[in-house]
C-alpha cells in the first residue's frame, strides 16, 4: 500500500486496479451509504433502548447483550431492505450491477475492552480474506454506523501486503466450516470456537495505518490487504457494517490481487449475489474456484451458506 484514495471519482474499472494493487480507497458519507447506515442504526437503536447502543454495555450484563445481538445481526443481515441499500450504493459508486456480486451486509460489533470477548488480544486477530477462501479479486466495503475513534477503528498492515506470513489458512475448508457455524447456531453456542485461521508465529504488527473517518462514511480495500481489528479501547462500543463484492469479469479472468500466502479449500463465491437481480454466480465460474470436490454441498437457509454435510473420507 502506498495510496489513499480520498473520495476520488475513478470509475470502477480504474479503481479495482488501484485496490488490486494494496491501494485503498476512503469515501465522505454520501445519501447512499448513511442510508444504509441509518437502516442500521434505527434498528440497532430499537433493539438496545432504552439505552444509546455504543453505551449499552455499560448498563447491561454482557449475557444480555449478546442476546440482543442474537437477534439484531440476523435481522439486519436478511432483511429485504439491506440488500436493496447494498444495490443503492454499488449503483451510486458506479459499479455495474450486471457485472457485480455481493454477499449480504453484516452488523459488526467490538465492545471496549474485554466486555464480551475472552481478552481484549483476541479483537487484534490479524488476517487476509482470503485466508478464509475470498477470491483475490474480492472486495470489502467497511463502514462505521457511529464516528469512530483511533481506539475502536481497524488497522492495516501494509508491510505485508506482498510479503508471506506464516499462517494455517492450508487448513481451512470453506464448507467444513460451514458446517460447523450450522452446528454451533443449532446448539446456541455462544462463543465461537472453530478454529480460525490464523498467524502461526508472532510478528511485528508495526507499522499499522488506521483510517478513521466519520459515521457514513466507506473504507474499501482488498481482501488480500493484512488487516485486524483493534482493541477497543475507546470506551464505547463500536458498530460497523461491511460486506463483499467480486466483478464477474475478474473472477473469469482470475484477476485480483497476487496471492502471496493464502492457501484454503474452497470458496466463498456461492454465497455471492448478482446486483442487478440476486441471482448466484454461474456453475463455470464457480467451477473455476472449486478446487476441492464440490458435490453433495447442501444449503442452509437461516445462514444463507453451503455446507458439506459430512466430513470428506480418504481411502
Ligand atoms: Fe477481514
Amino acid at each position: 500500500m502506498n495510496t489513499l484514495f480520498f473520495d476520488s471519482s475513478h470509475s470502477d474499472d480504474i479503481r479495482r486496479r488501484h485496490l488490486y494493487n494494496g491501494q485503498v480507497s476512503v469515501f465522505s458519507p454520501r445519501p447512499s451509504t448513511v442510508a444504509l447506515c441509518d437502516f442500521a442504526r434505527q434498528l440497532s437503536e430499537e433493539a438496545f433502548s432504552p439505552f444509546d447502543p455504543r453505551d449499552a454495555q455499560h448498563h447491561i450484563p454482557a449475557e444480555e447483550f449478546a442476546a440482543i445481538l442474537a437477534k439484531l445481526k440476523p435481522k439486519f443481515i436478511h432483511h429485504p431492505k439491506s440488500k436493496d441499500l447494498v444495490r443503492g450504493m454499488l449503483e451510486d459508486f458506479g459499479c455495474d450491477l450486471g457485472r457485480t456480486y455481493f454477499d449480504v451486509p453484516r452488523m459488526r460489533t467490538m465492545a471496549h475492552g474485554g466486555y464480551l470477548s475472552s481478552g481484549i488480544a483476541y479483537a487484534l486477530h490479524p488476517h487476509r480474506d482470503t485466508w478464509y477462501a475470498s477470491p483475490l479479486c474480492q472486495l470489502n466495503w467497511w463502514l462505521p454506523i457511529y464516528d469512530i475513534e483511533s481506539e475502536s477503528a481497524m488497522a492495516f498492515h501494509p508491510r505485508y501486503w506482498g510479503q508471506p506470513v506464516p499462517n494455517t489458512s492450508s487448513t481451512y475448508d470453506h464448507y467444513e466450516w460451514n458446517r460447523d457455524a450450522r452446528r454451533s447456531a443449532a446448539k446456541h453456542i455462544k462463543s465461537d470456537t472453530r478454529t480460525q485461521p490464523r498467524l502461526e508465529k508472532e510478528i511485528d504488527l508495526e507499522p499499522q495505518v488506521r483510517i478513521v473517518c466519520p459515521a457514513g462514511g466507506l473504507i474499501l480495500f482488498s481482501g488480500a490487504q493484512f488487516h485486524s481489528t483493534v482493541p477497543n479501547t475507546s470506551g464505547r462500543t463500536r458498530f460497523s457494517i461491511d460486506f463483499r463484492t467480486a466483478h464477474i469479469d475478474d473472477l473469469a479472468a482470475r484477476q485480483g490481487a497476487p496471492n502471496v500466502d493464502s492457501a484454503p479449500k474452497g470458496t466463498t463465491l456461492r454465497e455471492l449475489l448478482r446486483g442487478a437481480d440476486l441471482s448466484r454466480l454461474p456453475a463455470e465460474i464457480l467451477a473455476l474456484y472449486e478446487d476441492h470436490p464440490a458435490g453433495g454441498l447442501a444449503f442452509d437457509e437461516d445462514l444463507q451458506v453451503w455446507y458439506r454435510p459430512e466430513p470428506i473420507t480418504h481411502s
